[in-house]
């Protein structure tokens, strides 16, 4: 018999290769839920809210494998499930199309003011004047990481004229060939994008990429995105930057610590953000509970896992 614990909001529907799984409980609560037997439990699956601790390990001995319904797995302390014998599985592009999609909508937002737009026609003015935009077309949209949503978003902006450069150490030439986009350093990057976005994973490296000396090199009026995780730019330097006029604005999905509360860069009317929506659509929960529930339901029947 096997106990999992689904500790965050994850799709019913895609739970349903495990809920097939005979000698099988589900239990559908927060991990902190007093009533939840931690030591008990076989599989944990969780999305990101849930914070997978060494502490919280600790008291899951009985714990063999962790399901992320999704891509990142900064939320989880993988060498100290490592160190346990732990595997950690994710559903590395359920949420792709999602994520790309949403970023797009973000700079599109960004560039035309539909969200401070939107606020001052729900105020009952008129403002055809204040809410003059900037066209996508022709601008030089600078892609940090040109993984899954990088490149999907690299696809839907040069189908609206932009022009793609792209910092990834991991990007061959037949590839940025076959996308049509040029290969850059981050450096040439930053000095030549008209709007900056970023696709790369939170990791040590990572952390402060964008940090005041990159900003330094960007051109004034440039735009920055973040819909990948929160930290990749250091938001005090960015905020300092949005505060001197330097960045004209910026799109936020993601935050260093979430729910951000009254954060330095909210107060920028120049400064549009959402809760960590990329990949909230009803097809990617889909795709990324069914995705984890099939890897850990093979897991559990001793076959050979893939996202691990
Ligand atoms: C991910 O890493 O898959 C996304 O940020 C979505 C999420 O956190 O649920």
């Amino acid at each position: 018999m096997y106990t999992v614990l689904v500790s965050d909001a994850i799709n019913a529907e895609g739970l349903k290769p495990l809920l097939d799984m005979p000698n099988l409980e589900i239990i559908q609560k927060k991990s902190d839920d007093p009533s939840v037997r931690l030591e008990s439990i076989d599989a944990l699956l969780v999305r990101s809210a849930t914070k997978v601790t060494e502490q919280l390990l600790d008291q899951m001995p009985n714990l063999k494998i962790i399901g992320r319904a999704g891509v990142g797995v900064d939320n989880i302390d993988v060498p100290a499930a490592t160190k346990k014998g732990i595997v950690v599985v994710n559903a590395p592009d359920g949420n792709t199309i999602s994520t790309a999609e949403h970023t797009f909508a973000m700079m599109a937002s960004l560039m035309r003011r539909i969200p401070q737009a939107y606020v001052s026609v729900k105020n009952t003015e008129w403002k055809r004047s204040t809410f003059v935009g900037t066209e996508l077309h022709g601008k030089t949209l600078g892609i940090v990481g040109l993984g899954r949503i990088g490149a999907e978003l690299a696809k839907r902006a040069k189908a609206f004229g932009m022009t793609i450069t792209v910092f990834d150490p991991f990007l061959t030439k037949e590839r940025a060939a076959k996308l049509g986009v040029e290969s850059a350093s981050l450096e040439q990057l930053l000095q030549s994008s008209d709007i900056i976005t970023v696709h790369t994973p939170l990791t040590p490296e990572t952390k402060g990429l964008i940090n005041s000396k990159s900003l330094s090199l960007t051109k004034k009026g440039v735009y920055f995105l973040n819909c990948a995780r929160g930290g990749i730019i250091d938001e005090l330097a960015l905020a300092d930057y949005i505060g001197s006029g330097h960045v004209a604005g910026a799109a936020l999905d993601v935050f260093e610590l979430e729910p951000p509360g009254e954060h330095p860069l909210l107060k920028f009317d120049q400064v549009i953000a959402t809760p960590h929506l990329g990949a909230s659509t009803k097809e990617a929960q889909l795709n990324v509970a069914t995705q984890v529930a099939k890897e850990v339901r093979l897991f559990l029947e001793d076959m050979p896992v893939s996202n691990s």
